[in-house]
C-alpha cells in the first residue's frame, strides 16, 4: 500500500545574495533528489531581497519576490525562514520575529548565533521550533552534524580549525604566488569569500564566530563570543611566514576551543602548526576542522568553507533535516547546541592569560656577546622550557651585520608567563624592534 503524500515544506528565503542564490539554484537543481530524502517537497515560496529586480531575475515565477522580509515571516503559509541576510542588525529581529510566529529558522549567520545565540535558542525552545545552522561554521563542511550527532558519544578534548576560507585563501595566495594582501582580498571578495565586512575576516572575528559556536556544541557551554580572545593576520610579516618554513611550520589562522580542568580555552589567532600534519597543507578557501575525542582520537573534515553552492549545501541540508522532523515532538529533536538546555556546563571560558600553548619568538636584537644569555635567563626565570634557538645571520637580516634575527621555540607554557618575559626582554637595550610572538601547536 502507497503511503499518503506529505505536504510540501513552504521556504521562505530572506536575502537572496550569495548564499541565498545558490540556495535556490541547488534546491530547484536537486528538488526530486532531495524530495527522495526528506519524504516531502521542500518549496521556496517567498524570496524577499532589498534588490527586488535582481532576485526576480533569479527566481523567475518559481517564488513571490517581496522587498519587505517581514511580510515574508507574516506568511501563515510558510513553515520555514532562511536568513540568509547577515549580521547582527536587521538579521536579528527578522530570525525572533520568525521564531515568534511559530517559524522554524535556518540561518548561515555565525556572527548573530555566536553573538546572540542565548537569546535566540531561549526563544526558539519557548516556540518549540527548530533553528538550524550548519552553514554557520565551514560552509560545506557538515561539521555541525558531526559535533552535534557523529561524535556524541565523546568528550572532546578539543577542536581546532582552518574555518575562514577568505584568510586561508589570502595567506596561500601571498606565499605560492607573492601576491601583495589587498589584491588577494579583493579576489576573495570577487569570488564572495568574504563578509560584507572583510575586516571580520582579516582580523579574525569571523573564524572567532565560528569557534564561539563550536566551542557551545563541543563542550556544552553557553555561546560566549565575548570572551573570546581574537587575533587576525593583518599583523603577520612575511618574515615570519619566511622563518616558520624554514623551521618546518607552516601559519594559518586557527580557531581553537580547548577543554582545559578549569575551564575552556577559546581563541583564534595565526598558529604555527608543523608541516607534517594535513591540516598546515590546507590551501585556498578550503577549510579544515580537527577535532578530537576520547574514544574515537582525532577526526578531520575538510572542504569548501565558503562560496555560493558549498554554504547552499548546509543551507538545504538543514532544510531537509527540518522537513524531516517538522511533525517530531520537540523533546525528540536534537538539542540545538547537541546538549540539553537544562545540562549546560558551567565552566568558564579562561583568560588568554592562562591558555596553554608552545611560542614562536622573533627578537631583532644587537649581534653582541651575552644577548643569547641575557635572554635566556628571562625565559628560565618565567619557567619557560626552550625548544630551539635559532639565529639569522646578520647579513641576511640587515646587511650590516650588527643585527641578528633570534628565533625562539619554546615548550608548552602559560601565555601569561610569557607575556611576563617578553616584556622584561622588549625591555632589553639589546633587543632592537618590538618581539613578534606567535603561538605554537602540534595538533598531534
Ligand atoms: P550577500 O551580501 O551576498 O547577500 C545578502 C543579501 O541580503 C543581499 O542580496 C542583500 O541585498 C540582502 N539584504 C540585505 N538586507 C536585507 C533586508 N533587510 N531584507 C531583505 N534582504 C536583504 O551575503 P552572503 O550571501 O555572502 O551571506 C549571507 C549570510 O551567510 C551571512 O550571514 C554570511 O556570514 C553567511 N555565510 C556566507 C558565506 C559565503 O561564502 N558568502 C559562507 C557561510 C556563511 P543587497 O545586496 O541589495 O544589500
Ligand atoms: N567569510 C567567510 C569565510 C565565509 O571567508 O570563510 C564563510 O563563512
Amino acid at each position: 500500500m502507497s503511503q499518503p503524500q506529505l505536504r510540501p515544506v513552504k521556504v521562505g528565503l530572506l536575502g537572496i545574495g550569495t548564499v541565498g542564490g545558490g540556495t535556490f539554484t541547488v534546491l530547484q537543481r536537486n528538488q526530486e533528489e532531495i524530495r527522495r530524502r526528506a519524504g516531502r517537497g521542500i518549496e521556496i515560496a517567498m524570496v524577499a531581497d532589498l534588490n527586488t529586480e535582481r532576485a526576480k531575475e533569479l527566481v523567475g515565477n518559481a517564488a513571490q519576490v517581496v522587498a519587505d522580509a517581514s511580510a515574508v515571516i507574516a506568511n501563515p503559509e510558510i513553515d520555514v525562514v532562511v536568513e540568509l541576510i547577515g549580521g547582527y542588525g536587521i538579521a536579528k529581529k527578522l530570525v525572533l520575529d520568525a521564531i515568534a510566529a511559530g517559524k522554524h529558522v535556518v540561518t548561515a549567520n555565525k556572527a548573530l548565533l555566536a553573538v546572540h545565540g542565548t537569546e535566540i535558542f531561549a526563544a526558539a525552545r519557548a516556540k518549540g521550533v527548530m533553528v538550524a545552522f550548519e552553514a554557520a561554521v565551514a560552509g560545506g563542511i557538515p561539521i555541525i552534524k558531526a559535533l552535534r550527532e557523529g561524535l556524541t558519544a565523546n568528550q572532546i578534548q578539543w577542536v581546532a580549525g582552518i574555518i575562514n576560507g577568505t584568510t586561508n585563501f589570502i595567506l596561500s595566495e601571498m606565499r605560492d604566488k607573492g601576491l601583495d594582501f589587498d589584491v588577494v582580498l579583493k579576489e576573495a571578495q570577487r569570488l564572495g569569500y568574504a563578509e560584507a565586512d572583510p575586516t571580520f575576516d582579516i582580523e579574525g572575528v569571523d573564524a572567532a564566530h565560528k569557534a564561539t559556536i563550536m566551542s557551545a556544541i563541543a563542550f556544552g557551554v553557553p555561546v560566549q563570543f565575548d570572551k573570546a580572545h581574537v587575533e587576525g593576520i593583518t599583523k603577520l610579516s612575511a618574515t615570519d611566514i619566511k622563518y616558520a618554513e624554514q623551521l618546518g611550520y607552516r601559519i594559518k589562522l586557527l580557531g581553537i576551543a580547548r577543554r582545559q580542568n578549569n575551564g575552556i580555552e577559546l581563541r583564534t589567532h595565526p598558529t604555527l602548526v608543523p608541516m607534517r600534519r594535513l591540516i598546515a597543507n590546507v590551501e585556498g578557501a578550503m577549510n579544515a576542522v580537527m577535532v578530537q575525542g576520547d574514544a574515537v582520537g582525532t577526526t578531520m573534515y575538510y572542504g569548501k568553507g565558503a562560496g555560493s553552492e558549498p554554504t547552499a549545501s548546509a543551507v538545504v541540508a538543514d532544510l531537509v533535516d527540518i522537513a524531516r522532523l517538522i511533525d517530531a515532538a520537540p523533546a525528540a529533536r536534537v538539542p540545538y547546541l547537541a546538549f540539553q538546555p537544562d545540562s549546560m556546563s558551567t565552566l568558564p571560558i579562561l583568560p588568554i592569560e592562562q591558555v596553554v600553548t608552545a611560542f614562536y619568538l622573533r627578537l631583532r636584537v644587537a649581534d653582541k656577546a651575552g644577548v643569547l644569555a641575557k635572554i635566556t635567563g628571562i625565559l628560565a626565570e618565567q619557567g619557560i622550557s626552550i625548544d630551539a634557538v635559532i639565529q639569522r645571520e646578520a647579513d641576511e637580516v640587515s646587511g650590516e651585520g650588527n643585527q641578528t634575527d633570534l628565533i625562539i621555540l619554546t615548550h608548552d607554557t602559560k601565555e601569561g608567563a610569557m607575556n611576563q618575559a617578553v616584556a622584561a626582554m622588549q625591555a632589553l637595550p639589546t633587543v632592537l624592534a618590538p618581539i613578534v610572538k606567535l603561538r605554537k601547536e602540534e595538533l598531534a
